[in-house]
């Protein structure tokens, strides 16, 4: 498996694939989404593969988000399409996918990034880490299930909390509200979560992915609040606040907004 923006690594029983753009902060473009579910899509497949865990290059970043220059002059619909098409391909195909999926977060997990490390079924995260929502400061509002997805995890008061301060909280903050799972030194990360995957691994393979699809089913209401979130996505971009906001993130400066 060859990929512009992704390194896989396989060693006996997993699979680690790292987000590969170090220089951009690991920012999801639609190439990597396309490789991240071509990726999975071929390690569902493998059978020598029984758990995932995905994290970022380099030690600063695991994902800071969705790459701004890359939407910076869509308009309503493709916005929208942005949030529908990303959502299937990987967020929701992640949080459906049959093999345990690890996010092992070693820096910044900001606004895309941190909504792929929640869709993934655990975390674990480096002393180093960052966690947020801050499309807000941008004229949005997560697009990628951050609004399920955070709620879930930490409940609706402090996800909103989160959302509309545009806050990052640190890796111990987000241990104690359940945001991640555990939290350890950025040496000892992929240690940590190469431990995990192995007691996954001694699992039952079928039951593991039977415990994923029941766990998930509990939370099948949220269809309704991820379409919500795909159509507010889209609507964001056809306002002013969203022009001055991404304009000022390329621009190095901070928004003025109406
Ligand atoms: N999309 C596109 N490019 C991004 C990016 C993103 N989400 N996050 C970082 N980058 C790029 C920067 O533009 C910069 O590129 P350049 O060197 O070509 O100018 C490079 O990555 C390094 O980032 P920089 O901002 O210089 O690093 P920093 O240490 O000063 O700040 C952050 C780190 C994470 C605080 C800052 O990059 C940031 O706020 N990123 C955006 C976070 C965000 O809003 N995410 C939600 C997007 S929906």
């Amino acid at each position: 498996m060859n990929y512009a923006n992704l390194l896989i690594q396989k060693s006996i029983n997993r699979a680690v694939i790292t987000i590969n753009r170090p220089e951009k902060l690991n920012a999801l473009n639609k190439p990597t989404i396309e490789e991240l579910h071509n990726a999975l899509a071929t390690l569902k497949n493998d059978r020598e593969v029984r758990v995932i865990i995905i994290t970022g290059a380099g030690q600063k970043a695991f994902v800071a988000g969705a790459d701004i220059s890359e939407f910076a002059s869509y308009g309503v619909e493709e916005g929208k399409q942005l949030a529908a098409q990303g959502q299937k391909l990987l967020f929701d195909y992640i949080e459906n996918y049959p093999k345990p999926i690890i996010a092992a977060i070693n820096g910044y997990a900001l606004g895309g990034g941190l909504e792929l490390a929640m869709a993934c079924h655990v975390r674990i995260a480096s002393n180093n880490a960052r966690l947020g929502l801050p499309e807000v400061t941008l004229g949005l509002i997560p697009g990628y299930g951050g609004t399920q997805r955070l709620a879930q995890l930490i409940g609706k008061g402090k996800a909103l909390e989160m959302i509309l301060t545009a806050g990052m909280i640190q890796a111990e903050e987000a241990l104690q509200w359940g945001l991640v799972n555990k939290v350890t030194s950025q040496e000892e990360l992929m240690d940590n979560a190469a431990a995990l995957a192995d007691a996954m691994s001694k699992n039952s393979s079928t039951a593991l992915a039977a415990a994923i699809r029941a766990v998930n089913a509990g939370y099948a209401y949220q269809r309704s609040g991820l379409d919500t979130e795909i159509e507010e996505f889209g609507k964001c971009f056809g306002t002013a606040d969203f022009k001055e906001g991404t304009s000022a993130f390329l621009e190095k400066r901070k928004p003025k907004f109406s």
